[in-house]
């Protein structure tokens, strides 16, 4: 039997979405007791699913396609025009494999190797300084590493600005005035220096390895066996190296961790080696990262009795799934000890339950194809916090806002007194 959505109020919410930021849709599902509310987003009538059933009625693609569904200040930033996320269908399934293809076992304990080889070498400089913004660092670190990983080259005097250029994408989708215009002048840029790039090796003026991201871009062919164009190959090359430097945000939530919780460093002293997985998973699902993401209805069709309409805007939470008591006893609670019998992340398996970088299918779907590097490099800075240096962090404000997406302890964590362990 068919029933009608529960609709929030008004004819234009987006500014409800900015106040309440990562809330927003947890507060609608809350107060209208429901995994499908309605409401008006961005000038259009929108659906805000939640949860994991939901979670797998969003990935299902017969119902739901991505073209069309990102709004355009997160395209001029963050995404970029013509990437994987907005493709569908073949033409996704077929760019989403070069994704996959670069993330083999021996590439990603390359890249593990790379986040430690630039921590290192950061390292010699924390341990002269007073203090150091550890956010801010992490940035620098993971800007060469991925670099050097994806074989662009990467000049010292350049690491300052590449690094700016990067984040400036990643912080300001919905941020308001001065960082959102940052964001988009970073985007121009960045696109810039790696299409100048993509150019260079395809005149053969630069020869990266062949197993890299940009050797692999570059020579990529779409289906109808043509090269990317010169613009497609630079947001797909920037797909992998901003996100690459943006788990410094997950760098930053671990040190915050480390401090709130320091009884956590007892268990990750290598005992119990599955620990420090777990330990992980749960800064994922814990912290705020990405809110959010949206597809576009496909057809008509029945859901729990809803009636969605075909070319209909569908929202769904991510943060208020990975909150859901339905799925997580004790949400608000840190409890790395949930995830001992977790086997399903990151694996080829398809899940709906812990959707910090999507869900559904790597290879059919649009689950982040980075969760691989993402958890060996969350590997490697824990074990480094815990067993590596010692540091002291001073008194500062570590609280982080719900409201600001991304966001981030406010002080960045700074830490003081860094030294190599005995
Ligand atoms: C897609 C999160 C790291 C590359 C996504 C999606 C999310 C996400 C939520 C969208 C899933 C969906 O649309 O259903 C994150 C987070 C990261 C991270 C929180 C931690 C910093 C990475 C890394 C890489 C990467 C390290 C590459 C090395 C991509 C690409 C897509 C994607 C290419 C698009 C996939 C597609 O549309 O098929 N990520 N990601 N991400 N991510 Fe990540």
């Amino acid at each position: 039997k068919v029933k009608p959505f529960p609709r929030e109020k008004g004819i234009e919410n987006g500014l409800r979405l900015l106040r309440e930021g990562y809330l927003y849709i947890p507060n609608r599902r809350k107060a209208y007791q429901s995994d499908a509310v309605k409401t008006r987003v961005l000038g259009q009538e929108a659906i805000l699913l939640g949860g994991e059933e939901a979670a797998e009625l969003f990935y299902d693609e017969d119902k739901f396609k991505r073209e069309g569904a990102a709004p355009e200040p997160a395209v001029s930033t963050l995404l970029g025009q013509g990437g994987v996320q907005q493709l569908d269908d073949e033409a996704h399934r077929h760019r989403k494999k070069m994704f996959l293809d670069l993330m083999s076992k021996e590439r990603i304990e390359i890249w593990a190797k790379l986040v430690e080889k630039y921590l290192y070498i950061a390292t010699k400089e924390w341990i002269r300084k007073d203090s150091i913004n550890f956010y801010k660092e992490s940035q620098k670190v993971l800007t060469q590493a991925a670099c050097e990983w994806c074989g662009v080259p990467l000049k010292d005097k350049e690491i300052d600005k590449r690094t700016e250029q990067l984040i400036s994408m990643i912080e300001s989708p919905v941020a308001v005035s001065k960082r959102h215009i940052e964001g988009r002048i970073g985007r121009i840029k960045g696109e810039k220096w790696v299409s100048g790039l993509i150019e260079q090796v395809r005149e053969g003026t630069l020869q990266p390895d062949e197993d890299t991201a940009l050797y692999q871009i570059a020579w990529h062919k779409e289906l109808d066996g043509e090269l990317l164009d010169l613009k497609t190959a630079a947001v797909e090359l920037l797909n992998v190296i901003r996100p690459s430097v943006a788990i410094a945000l997950y760098f930053a939530f671990t040190a915050l961790t480390l401090q709130q919780f320091p009884e956590e460093k007892n268990k990750l002293n290598g005992e119990n080696p599955y620990y420090l997985h777990m330990f992980i998973q749960e800064i994922r699902r814990y912290y705020p990262f990405f809110p959010f993401n949206g597809a576009i209805t496909r057809t008509d069709f029945i859901w729990n009795g809803y009636q969605f309409e075909k070319d209909t805007l569908t929202i769904f939470d991510f943060y208020g799934t990975n909150h859901d008591p339905r799925v997580w006893e004790d949400p608000e609670d840190f409890k790395p000890e949930r995830f001992s019998n977790w086997h399903e992340s990151p694996t080829d398996q398809i899940q709906f339950r812990l959707l910090a970088q999507g869900g559904g299918s790597y290879s059919a779907g649009h689950r982040c194809p980075g969760e691989w590097n993402t958890v060996r490099a969350m590997e490697i800075i824990t074990d480094f916090l815990v067993n590596k240096i010692d540091y002291t962090v001073p008194e500062q404000d570590v609280g982080f806002s719900l409201v600001n997406m991304p966001t981030t302890p406010k002080s960045g964590m700074i830490f003081e007194n860094i030294q190599y362990k005995g």
